[in-house]
């Protein structure tokens, strides 16, 4: 083959790639499919949350699919503080920006996540050059800065923040995090005076996992309360929902949603997942254990429609549950945009497959959405 011929091939090639490609893109059933926040339009906001992939378009069809069924949006990863505040005065903007574009060009309510977390947590931020815990002053300065920078470059264009996320232990006890170890408890109502200084037209939310838990669903009415009691602004408790086929007992879901109403917050769904594959109870690498691997990712190939069935009853059965209490939600949001993108195919053991969000493998939404609806 002369090189004038191979040239011309390896152009021929990348055209029909290119094609292929668009024509994929054209054709995922979601994409002509109902709105899922139309679908719930009448209920609350339906979110979710983004990596920068479907911001920026390496996943275009993401990304459309992102624009066609969501009307809000969260930052999955890039405003954590390890990636949006790497050193001490050092700010990246890149993704965040993106990500905040994004969501203003798309008109979407766009949601900072988060600002105080122990984890992901940018490794100078409560220590100091010899790695001990910094004081109290430094630490507060710390928090004033980082929390003013990025909610005052983003001001009326991020319209919630979750101001401080994963500050409760189930059993109701405050985290020993760093953050804790050297403000103690005070650190969260600091967090929510910065917040609102910052911006006090943004929305400030108070965000943690299972929260149906009886510990946790006091600690935080107590907490919101307390911050409440003292002029201190929070205006949402945020239930991140990472739930499974047995857990949360959604009795107890119900009692937290009604619990935290009664402060007079706003309640939001903030990180909704439903993972259908077997608790993990042991820390086997997948390399050392084939067998345990093995029974942990019980559907390499796709569920089972019994499994599929199942799955889907319990997301409707949840999400009517939601509905129910629509005068109390205002934001439902999956973390998430399809089942090959959730983290939870990675956690808490790395490489399973798992289908735990409302658009399925093959791009289409899944049937949940639509017996959620059926009177
Ligand atoms: C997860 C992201 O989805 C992953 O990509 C990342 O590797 C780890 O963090 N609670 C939270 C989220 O508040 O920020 C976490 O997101 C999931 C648990």
């Amino acid at each position: 083959m002369s090189l004038k011929t191979s040239c011309l091939s390896l152009a021929l090639l990348l055209m029909t790639s290119c094609s292929a490609e668009k024509r994929h893109a054209l054709s995922a059933p979601a994409l002509s499919q109902t709105p899922i926040c139309e679908s719930y339009a009448d209920y609350f906001k339906v979110g979710a949350a983004l990596n920068v992939g479907t911001v920026d378009g390496t996943d275009s069809i993401g990304r459309e699919i992102v624009k066609r069924h969501f009307n809000s949006i969260v930052a999955e990863n890039c405003m954590k503080s390890e990636v949006i505040h790497p050193a001490e005065n050092v700010y990246d903007w890149t993704d965040a920006d993106k990500f905040v574009k994004f969501g203003n060009d798309n008109k979407m309510f766009t949601v900072g996540h988060c600002l105080i977390w122990h984890s992901q947590l940018a490794p100078w931020f409560c220590v100091d050059e010899n790695g001990n815990n910094v004081t109290p002053d430094v630490l507060r300065k710390r928090m004033k800065d980082h929390i003013y920078t990025i909610m005052r470059r983003y001001k009326g264009k991020v319209q919630a923040w979750d101001v401080v996320n994963e500050a409760i232990l189930d059993d109701g006890s405050y985290r020993d995090s760093k953050f804790f170890q050297i403000l103690g408890e005070e650190y969260i109502p600091l967090a929510f005076q910065y917040a609102h200084e910052a911006d006090p037209d943004a929305q400030l939310i108070i965000n943690d996992y299972s929260m149906p838990n009886k510990g946790k669903r006091d600690t935080y009415v107590r907490i919101v309360n307390d911050m409440k009691k003292r002029g201190l602004r929070v205006d949402a408790i945020g239930m991140q929902g990472h739930n499974g086929m047995d857990y949360p007992d959604f009795d107890e879901f119900e009692k937290s949603i009604e619990a935290f109403a009664s402060t007079g917050c706003d309640v939001m769904v903030t990180e909704l997942d439903f993972t259908v594959l077997p608790t993990v109870t042991k820390t086997a690498s997948v390399e050392t254990n084939v067998a345990y691997e093995k029974e942990m990712n019980p559907y390499p190939d796709g569920l089972t429609p019994e499994v599929d069935r199942q799955w889907n009853d319990r997301m409707a059965q949840f999400m009517r549950l939601l509905m129910k209490h629509s005068d109390k939600i205002s934001r439902v949001n999956f973390w998430g945009v399809k089942d090959a993108d959730s983290w939870r195919n990675d956690w808490p053991m790395k490489g399973r497959k798992d289908y735990p969000l409302a658009i399925d493998r093959n791009l289409s939404v899944k049937p949940f959405i639509e017996t959620s609806l059926r009177k």
